[in-house]
């Protein structure tokens, strides 16, 4: 999944070149680089597809270059992850319906891809012979709003855990009783099923969904102008839902695997800055940088400018296409208004 635009990133994450096409972590590979590649050790390069607004194929062709032109799914509209997700598994099961699926965001972090394959080996495992949805859930640290969060039955050591309960974004009072209440962990949204098991949560809670791609046994070919034609028509009709809103929550066939993968979406600046390797002062920096008396700060900016700050606690410094933000990292929450008035003004 590599539509969205990752907007609390701003100004490194925009419109025209969101989060998952950049190199975020300053490890010389882009977010869907390393995702690719991570999964390259259980999923061949040719089984590899990548859903995206048609705006950014060029990007992901020129990132990818591996990938064949059918690879890359292309929507004419963003309606969020259900419809992106049919599109995907009606497509791959047309062509292989015994197929087991795994759908992963393009532009998260996995800081212990080892451990991670291992948890996504356990849930092929058991999808592939039973109906159930599986997700990855990750231990969490804070009452975080943006999150689903998912209360699991204790099974012991079992890696697979049946869930009780999918809550997607809950509002902070009720994330705070899931945080203390110690049986619940984040959904990362990556999931892994069967494309039989994914196909009949589809038809069971987003009927809607499934009636308009059902029809399309042009999605089974590779690129053809008819797929496009078809798709065009589809995404007019379909709803904008989200596959936790749409499925997750109402499924009762869900299981979450638990893993320590050090995982991050780095969904913000502070999320960025919880992984990174920091400086003696507490300082990340990605950028040539002069600093004086300055701690805690996350500095990203382009490599040809020298940067000269002093006296500076606890700020985010992030220069991209020629927009300089200097926000405090307590007050990040406040980037997506910036974000607004940007666009209002401009
Ligand atoms: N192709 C495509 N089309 N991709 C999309 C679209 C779309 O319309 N909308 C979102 N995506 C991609 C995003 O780029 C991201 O990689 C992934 O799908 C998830 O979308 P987000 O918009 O980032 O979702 P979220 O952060 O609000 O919530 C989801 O992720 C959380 C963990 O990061 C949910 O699954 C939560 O339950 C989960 O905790
Ligand atoms: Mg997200």
């Amino acid at each position: 999944m590599a539509g969205g635009v990752g907007s609390r990133f701003w100004p490194f994450s925009r419109n025209k070149h969101p989060k998952q096409f950049h190199d975020v972590l300053g490890t010389g590979e882009t977010l869907i680089q390393s995702t690719v590649k991570r999964f390259a050790p259980i999923c061949p390069n040719e089984n590899v597809y990548v859903v995206t607004n048609r705006e950014y194929k060029a990007l992901v062709a020129e990132q990818l270059p591996d990938l064949q032109e059918g690879q890359i799914l292309q929507e004419p509209l963003a309606l969020n992850t259900a419809p992106c997700i049919a599109y995907a598994c009606f497509k791959i099961a047309n062509q292989n319906p015994a197929a087991t699926i795994i759908v992963a965001p393009a532009d998260h972090v996995i800081l212990r891809d080892q451990i991670f394959l291992t948890c996504i080996q356990q849930a092929l495992e058991a999808s592939s012979h039973e109906r159930i949805l599986v997700t990855l859930g990750i231990k969490p640290t804070r009452p975080d709003i943006g999150y689903g969060y998912i209360q699991y039955q204790d099974n012991g050591n079992l890696p697979l855990k049946k869930v009780k309960r999918f809550t997607e974004k809950p509002m902070l009072k009720m994330a705070q009783e899931f945080l203390e209440s110690k049986d619940f962990v984040w959904n990362a949204g990556i999931f892994i099923w069967s494309a039989d098991s994914i196909l009949g949560a589809f038809k069971e809670h987003l009927g809607e969904v499934y009636d308009l791609f059902e029809r399309g046994t042009a999605i089974a070919a590779y690129s053809t102008a008819d797929e496009e034609t078809f798709i065009e028509a589809v995404y007019k009709k379909c709803p904008s839902v989200s596959i936790d809103y749409g499925i997750m929550e109402k499924a009762d066939n869900v299981f979450v695997i638990l893993g320590d993968v050090g995982w991050s979406d780095v969904g913000t600046w502070n999320s960025l800055y919880s992984i990174s390797d920091k400086t003696p002062e507490g300082n990340v920096i990605d950028g040539d940088t002069m600093l004086y008396d300055t701690q805690n700060c996350i500095i990203k900016t382009p490599q040809e400018k020298l940067v000269v700050i002093q006296g500076l606690q606890g700020y985010i410094v992030a220069e991209h296409d020629n927009i300089l933000m200097i926000c405090q990292r307590k007050n990040e929450q406040q980037v997506k208004d910036f974000v607004t008035d940007v666009k209002a003004n401009k």
